[in-house]
């Protein structure tokens, strides 16, 4: 009898669902993997015939424009590293590698009349090392680098920039597609273009709020739609992947119940611009970014909304482009508004992405669970989110693509851990309730160039060690942990690696090569 009720007890406590418990299985079919991207780590700014991106001339032209007045010229090395990290992806056992591809790396000139074979051999071995050791290769085509030429021609501003795009795509396509079945077209529409284009924070540092930024919106989203458009129309009946877009959505709860509709005002500025247009059965951006952009415009004196419009056209165009949703998620936000938000936001007579939105957040102090605040923890944010967007979107498939915790990189890092655990399993909560999840992704595998933060945070799985020119790479405890959750795709909250043991490939887990 006692046998048989510890029998149940030990598979009830490694189920699924319960959100009580210290051990939940991962669903099988979900892919884990890990994530980079190209400027981030790969170096080589200037080598075998690349030219310089925005982000090279960011760093070159403004020396501190990092914290730590870093630059990438190096970075990890990855273009001739790159052997080691696919040994270091072994090491884990993940499913797949979610990189990027440098557009100035492939195309010098920004446009397709010279291709760089130097810049295709590097990302062709890449590609078949990865095959080699059946882990799927998961390529986003544009993750911020754009040439420095096209930002001299306008950049993400200039409505060509979607034939500039589609061009690069479908170069991408003709030469991996062979090879390569996840395609992402666009990474993090929204910080491309607040923080790109609105803002000093990340290249080209435009800091035009309100006005380049929603500019650059409309042309990403036709951006976006010319390259689903052409992998579907000349590409996706013989290389039979998938194309998608992957969007970042952290959430804004409202801090009272007076604030909902600031709460969900903050939703859909920050992410529903992007999800509406390509999600919704209707299409478009949401009615109510359009109209409190529509009223802020006109107060100001202008003759039409700061916010281009999207014609019917356009709409069709770009409805239904894709076919999972990448979702990157890091933390969530209180939101509010008040009487004092109204002022504040009052004496912004300008152009701005903040006062057309109205709504102020913050994160509350004991959400820090690290010795930085670079990633507050909040799971049950995730929880929330993956729950709106199933009954948002028709329980639309979606593939985690970036998820991880910012901190100042030590070996031991409990707090990276802590925030991994919490947010699986919030994951798992919703999976539980619903919630079509297809892949996770932690960001990120190893130390990188984390944008204005330089090396100054440190977000890897693998810590990169940069006084050292070799740049050796070790993994952290979450690397351990992370591999001891894809090898027995359960979720053990009280797992404790040893460390003496160093981290090793081990054949019996790296040999799935799956697909969704
Ligand atoms: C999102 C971006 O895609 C990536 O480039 C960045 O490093 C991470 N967030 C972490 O900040």
């Amino acid at each position: 009898m006692f046998t048989v009720i510890s029998i149940l007890l030990a598979l009830c406590s490694s189920s699924l669902c319960g959100t009580a418990q210290n051990v939940r299985s991962i669903p099988k079919h979900i892919l884990l993997g890990a994530a980079s991207s190209a400027f981030q780590v790969e170096g080589a700014w200037n080598i075998d015939g690349k030219t310089e991106s925005i982000a090279d001339h960011l760093v070159h032209s403004q020396k501190c424009y990092a914290k730590d007045c870093s630059n990438a010229d190096v970075a990890a090395n990855s273009y001739y590293m790159y052997k080691r990290d696919v040994e270091m992806l072994r090491e884990l056992g993940v499913d797949f590698y979610r990189f990027s591809l440098s557009w100035t790396r492939i195309l010098p000139t920004g446009f397709p009349d010279k291709v760089n074979e130097a810049g295709v051999q590097y990302y062709s071995n890449l590609i078949d090392e990865l095959l080699k050791y059946k882990i799927q290769p998961v390529v986003t085509i544009f993750h911020w680098d754009l040439p420095q030429k096209l930002q001299q021609l306008g950049g993400w501003t200039n409505p060509h920039i979607v034939n500039w795009y589609g061009d690069f795509a479908r170069v991408a396509f003709s030469l991996f597609g062979d090879r390569v079945k996840y395609w992402i077209t666009i990474n993090e529409p929204h910080q491309l273009c607040h923080y790109g284009y609105g803002s000093p924070y990340i290249p080209p540092a435009m800091n035009l709020t309100g006005e380049a930024d929603y500019l650059c919106s409309k042309n990403v989203l036709l951006a976006h739609a010319r390259g689903y458009h052409i992998y579907d129309k000349e590409f996706r009946l013989w290389q039979e992947g998938m194309i998608f877009i992957t969007i970042n959505a952290e959430w804004f709860e409202p801090e009272s119940e007076h604030d909902y509709e600031a709460a969900i005002d903050a939703n859909q500025f920050w992410w529903g611009l992007y999800t509406h247009p390509i999600l919704s059965r209707s299409g478009d951006y949401p009615e109510i970014v359009k109209h409190r952009i529509a009223v802020m415009s006109t107060k100001q004196g202008l003759l039409r909304s700061r916010l281009p419009e999207l014609s019917s056209e356009e709409i069709n165009y770009i409805r239904g482009t894709t076919d999972i949703l990448g979702l990157n998620h890091y933390t969530s936000y209180l939101a509010y508004r008040n009487a004092s938000t109204e002022e504040y936001y009052g004496n912004i007579t300008g152009p701005s992405f903040d006062a057309d939105c109205g709504a102020m957040n913050y994160q509350p102090g004991d959400w820090q669970i690290g010795e930085t605040n670079a990633t507050m923890y909040a799971p049950w944010g995730f929880y929330k989110l993956l729950t709106f967007i199933r009954f948002e979107y028709d329980n639309i498939p979606v593939f985690i693509t970036e998820n991880g915790f910012g901190n100042s990189g030590a070996l031991i890092d409990d707090d990276r851990v802590l925030y991994y655990r919490g947010y699986l399993s919030a994951m798992l909560d919703a999976i539980c309730d619903g919630s079509h999840i297809v892949g996770y992704t932690t960001w990120s595998l190893m130390d990188s160039f984390e944008w204005p933060n330089g090396y100054s945070i440190r977000i890897g799985l693998y810590q990169v060690d940069y006084n050292n020119t070799s740049l050796p790479r070790t993994p952290r405890k979450s690397a351990y942990v992370y591999k001891e959750i894809i090898r027995s795709r359960t979720l053990d909250m009280n797992y404790e690696p040893d460390m003496t043991i160093p981290l090793s490939v081990d054949n019996s887990t790296s040999n799935r090569l799956t697909h969704i």
